[in-house]
């Protein structure tokens, strides 16, 4: 047996009760932790875990490593519930153009955007961008990324969300983090179908949803509902075909404009909403009221994404309205080569302080439990907490926990496990 003993850390952060589905509203400030703790994993799983002033003691020394964490926090490892890590290549010539003045909308009417990396990614073997996406993983792994889901929608053909998709299932057997994998054939209308979109939403429902749903290939259908993309009916099309085949929605809505997605995604039960930079007070409502009504299927959670804020210049997402509304609110990087080309969480944490105002506390509950809990993954990650893997962060030698989100753009990780395993291995483990 493989064992872990972590003693003496500063605190244990994310203590959540087993069987903790999701933190909304004011619970979300209420960030369990346990002082002076020490916590033990077996065979990548979390065993025991308590006050240093009620340890045990140890009976049995052998095959057990043990690590010495005083002065440092030890927290759930971070989960990323919305990238489009699979990609060809980076798009800094749109970079640019954003400097000179251009908007998202103006360089994709131009055929940059998704477009753009559509054409590239067609173009790419699987291996290349198995290989590509498997070193930017390994980007995230180290900057303390213990899962992740990611999404298709650069092949806008069958061949090529197929494609994507198998890169991902690869990247999930091949890497030792959590994957989960969403198709989001509805990101942009292929030039192909320019003058037949009900084609392009047949070739998503009658095949590439029914295929990709046999073959196992995902968990989720996403859909970009906005104007100049995708319309509310047509996302209503793609979410009720996805429902049909077992795979929930991840939805990208509110991004640029409100046209009544979050209505449409609410009534079909979608898992996730995500962006939510354009929100009006009748959205807010309509979210708070689904999340408070009772019934067996829950409110899709408001996903955030402040560093796609950050990087174009958009509005930040109302986090603080969307918290004293009740809502449980998640955190993702959005990772991706048009609006959001950094995967990492620690810079979303310190901009979900910074920039949408919540509190260290709130931000860490939306980066793990909640975070986990938004693609589905809530039995496993987002909590020290027994049974649940031992996906861990300790943290360098910090003066306090808002020091995290509070010195931004500094590494302040020391090791990050897997599973138990070290991905990256700082002082603690020498
Ligand atoms: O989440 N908004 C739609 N999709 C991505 C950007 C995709 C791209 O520009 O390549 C996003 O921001
Ligand atoms: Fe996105």
């Amino acid at each position: 047996m493989r064992r872990l003993l972590i003693k003496n850390a500063k605190a244990l952060v994310g203590t959540f009760p087993t069987g903790t589905a999701r933190v909304a509203g004011a619970a979300m400030a209420q960030l369990p932790v346990i002082e002076n703790g020490w916590l033990m994993a077996e065979d990548g799983r979390i065993t025991a875990l308590g006050s240093m002033s009620d340890f045990p003691g140890i009976a049995d020394w052998s095959d057990l490593t043990v690590i010495d964490a005083t002065g440092r926090y030890v927290l759930p490892g971070w989960c990323d519930p919305h990238t489009h890590t699979v990609f060809a290549a980076p798009r800094e010539e749109e970079f640019v153009d954003k400097i000179n003045g251009l908007t998202y909308q103006e360089i994709a009417a131009r055929g940059g955007g998704i477009l753009n990396s559509a054409m590239k990614l067609r173009a790419m073997s699987q291996d290349d961008l198995f290989a590509q996406a498997r070193e930017r993983l390994l980007v995230m792994m180290h900057q303390g990324t213990v899962a992740v889901e990611i999404k298709s929608g650069y092949g806008l053909t069958l061949e090529s969300e197929l494609k994507m998709l198998r890169v991902a299932k690869r990247l999930k057997a091949e890497l030792p983090l959590q994957v989960k994998t969403t198709l989001l054939a509805a990101h942009a209308l292929p030039p192909e179908f320019k003058e037949d979109r009900a084609g392009y939403l047949d070739l998503i429902c009658n095949m590439m949803i029914p295929q990709v749903a046999a073959e196992g290939l995902a968990d989720f259908v996403d859909v970009f509902c906005e104007t100049n993309y995708f319309t509310v009916a047509e996302m209503e099309r793609v979410l009720e075909t996805g429902a049909k085949h077992g795979l929930p929605g991840k939805v990208h809505v509110n991004q640029f404009t409100s046209i009544g997605a979050i209505q449409a995604a609410v009534k079909h039960g979608a898992l996730s909403v995500d962006h939510l930079e354009v929100m009006t007070e009748a959205d807010i409502t309509t979210l708070a009221a689904a999340s408070l009504a009772p019934g067996p299927a829950p409110a899709p959670f408001p996903t955030l994404l402040p560093s796609c804020s950050f990087f174009l210049r958009i509005p930040y997402a109302p986090a603080r309205q969307l918290i004293d509304s009740g809502l449980p609110v998640a955190l993702a990087s959005d990772h991706n080569p048009g609006s959001t080309p950094s995967g990492n969480l620690n810079l979303v944490l310190s901009l979900a302080c910074i920039q949408l105002r919540m509190l260290p506390q709130e931000a860490i509950t939306a980066l793990t439990m909640n975070a986990a809990a938004a693609m589905q993954l809530e039995a496993e990650l987002g909590g020290l907490t027994i049974g649940k893997r031992a996906s861990l962060l300790i943290t360098r030698e910090v003066p306090s926990l808002a020091y995290l989100p509070y010195a931004f753009g500094t590494d302040h990780l020391d090791t990050v496990l897997i599973d138990g395993k070290p991905v990256r291995s700082g002082e603690v483990l020498r």
